[in-house]
């Protein structure tokens, strides 16, 4: 059964609990309890940018012009400025563009982080298969691989050393971030404190829907379990009800920014997620099969689960597309309105 999630809303704080809430993440953030990670493993086909997402020049009007990491980057620094330590930031790669993506930081320098605080991991494949489930095979009848989908972090986290990595440095949280959402804000004191002073092992930062047909994740209870069920699955009777106030009741979206605590990452890393099915077509191998895993199908593992509320123009500013929604187009309109009116 579906329920609607209640999130806590950042923007209805009082001054007392916004200023608590932030000296307890703010200290949090000081002891190095927060990772940022980064998931990067995508291949960004909808905005047709040859190399890694993170490397798509972003052609600022006010600003000068600068690559998706490296905005990425800046908010590294920036908390470096404010809390006097540069959290670890984690980025999951995949094998298609592991070498780009790394290669590209040490051409910029790694952005001026020290080195050590960035570190790469690389998620996993699933074979591309046809309609009847054969696997498709290269010229040379090599089994043609592609990245596992963004739920593929779980099992990389384990596997490439990073949960062994966070329990040696005491990092109780990592804050997964699409790499194309520009304004995403991960280290975010308020927010931190909020999920430390909860205990929660997970915080979905949710943006509140701008209508029911947005296209969008809704964040629910099935069973009483936090998920996150696509647009496509939402039952249409659902969406559209609205409480008294005349507000959407299932009106919490999911845009890709999740605090993930040490112990559910364990969890999860343990456990076999779904697999999607999602159906292609190219010119090299015509009709196909891409099968992934999705990071929110790991939630319903967890067993204190918050929803916090951001604000949509304070957050949410993603590069999907070369043109129209979600484009580069609309994402610095958003970025330069929140930073340089
Ligand atoms: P998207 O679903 O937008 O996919 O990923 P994408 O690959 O970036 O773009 P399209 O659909 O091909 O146009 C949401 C986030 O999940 C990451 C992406 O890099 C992005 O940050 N992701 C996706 C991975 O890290 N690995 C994957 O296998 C898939």
């Amino acid at each position: 059964m579906l329920e609607p999630v209640i999130p806590i809303i950042k923007s209805t704080l009082n001054n007392i609990d916004y200023d608590m809430f932030y000296s307890i993440g703010a200290e949090a953030i000081k002891k190095g309890k927060l990772a940022v990670c980064t998931l990067a493993g995508g291949q960004g086909s909808r905005l047709g940018h040859k190399g890694p997402k993170g490397t798509f020049i972003v052609p600022f009007e006010k600003i000068t012009s600068r690559s998706i990491f490296e905005i990425a980057a800046e908010k590294i620094k920036n908390a470096y400025k404010e809390f006097g330590i540069y959290t670890y930031w984690y980025i999951m790669t995949s094998k298609e563009n592991d070498k780009e993506t790394k290669d590209f930081f040490i051409d910029n320098n790694y952005f001026g982080i020290p080195k050590e605080k960035i570190i790469f991991f690389m998620q996993g494949e699933f074979p591309l298969i046809r309609e009847n489930g054969e696997e498709i095979k290269d010229k040379e009848g090599n089994i043609v691989l592609a990245a596992n989908g963004n739920g593929g972090i779980f099992k990389a986290l384990e596997d490439e050393g990073i949960i062994l990595h966070m329990k040696e440095n005491n990092i109780d949280y990592i804050c997964t971030c699409n790499v194309d959402n520009i304004l995403v804000n991960p280290i975010d004191a308020v927010s931190f404190g909020i999920i430390v002073k909860n205990n929660a092992d997970l915080c979905i930062k949710s943006i509140e829907k701008s209508n029911s047909d947005e296209k969008v994740g809704s964040i629910v209870l099935k069973d009483d379990k936090i998920t996150v069920v696509e647009y496509i699955d939402m039952p249409k009777e659902l969406t559209a009800i609205k409480n008294e106030e005349g507000s959407l009741i299932y009106s919490e979206s999911h845009f890709g920014c999740n605090y993930i605590g040490l112990s559910l990452l364990e969890k999860i890393s343990k456990q076999k997620l779904p697999i999607h099915e999602a159906h292609k077509k190219n010119d090299e191998y015509g009709e196909y099969i891409k099968k992934e895993m999705f990071i929110f199908d790991g939630f319903e593992m967890a067993e204190k689960p918050i929803v916090i509320r951001v604000l949509r123009e304070d957050e949410f500013a993603p590069i999907k597309n070369k043109d129209g929604v979600d484009s580069p187009k609309t994402a610095i309109l958003l970025y330069e309105n929140k930073f340089y009116r």
